[in-house]
């Protein structure tokens, strides 16, 4: 199990949510973090929290659907720090969308937030720590990404995308010393995903969704479901028939 004590910590999408969170509760022990998301003024405000609890912090403004922006994120990093040791991917988006209601380019857009942004990161992280000698490369996947969800199926797709990309890499990368761990929240009460009018049972807070965030981060399974009651809701409806499923499904998306 890692201590996360002295380590540099990269978390991308930061600037609220889950990811904001996650980086106020890894500050101090010696931690160096650095956050990244697009918005500056609501990033500096997560960045003075944590320079406020101890840690050296950089806040870096890049937009992940730029891939030079990423890489040079990174490159950053490791000119500021040395190395990253663990890196949050955490960048994504599950607007509500109907599948009798969506555009062919609502889908792609859908993609772009969630599957390329991470594979923007994924990338150069995965030759900086080569180089280093391994290091964790953590993703904020969602519960959605293990099947699909009516009104999510564009957000489903694309986190499943990520999944199976990460799960690929896991092993071809292990004997190198990188490790991935893959997220999997259920529904969080975070202010962007309130917006958007879907159902939300079993939801937990922020705060309660960055304890198991950090949880997973300082054990570094594979695989890290939470809450338990969702997830067991997840595993129940994918091995159930789909005329067992289907019907739960509608019934919880109305
Ligand atoms: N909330 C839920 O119910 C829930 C459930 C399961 C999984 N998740 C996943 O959890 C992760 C965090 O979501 P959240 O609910 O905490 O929402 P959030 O508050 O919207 O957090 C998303 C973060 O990503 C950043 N971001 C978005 N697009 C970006 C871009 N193109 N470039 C750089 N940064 C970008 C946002 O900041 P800027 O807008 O400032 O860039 C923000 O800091 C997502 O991957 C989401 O899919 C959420």
């Amino acid at each position: 199990m890692a201590t996360l004590v002295d380590q540099t910590i990269l978390i991308v999408g930061a600037s609220s949510g889950i990811g904001a969170q996650v980086a106020r509760d890894l500050a101090g022990h010696g931690n160096r973090v650095v956050v990244v998301a697009r918005r500056a003024a609501e990033l500096a405000a997560v960045a003075a929290d944590v320079r406020a609890a101890g840690s050296a912090c950089l806040d870096l403004v890049a937009d992940a659907l730029d891939p030079a922006a990423a890489a040079a994120v990174v490159a950053r990093v490791v000119a500021e720090f040395g190395a990253v040791d663990v890196a949050l991917l955490n960048v994504g988006q599950g607007p509500d969308m109907a599948m009798a209601e969506v555009g062919v380019e609502d889908v792609a857009r859908v993609m772009a937030l969630n599957y390329d942004v991470t594979v923007h990161y994924l990338v150069p992280l995965i030759a900086q720590l080569r180089r280093q000698g391994g290091g964790l490369i953590a993703q904020t996947n969602s519960l959605a990404g293990l099947m699909g969800i009516p009104r999510q199926g564009p957000y489903s797709a694309a986190k499943a995308a990520v999944r199976t990309l990460i799960d690929a890499a896991r092993v071809e990368l292990a004997p190198e010393g990188i490790r991935f761990t893959s997220l999997y929240p259920g529904f969080v009460a975070t202010a962007r995903a309130g917006a958007d009018g879907l159902p939300k049972p079993f939801r937990i807070s922020e705060k309660q969704a960055a304890r198991h965030v950090v949880r997973a981060l300082r054990r570094e399974p594979a695989d890290a479901a939470f809450p338990w009651t969702t997830s067991a809701l997840v595993r129940v409806l994918r091995a159930a028939p789909v005329s067992v499923s289907g019907p739960v499904l509608r019934k919880l998306a109305r």
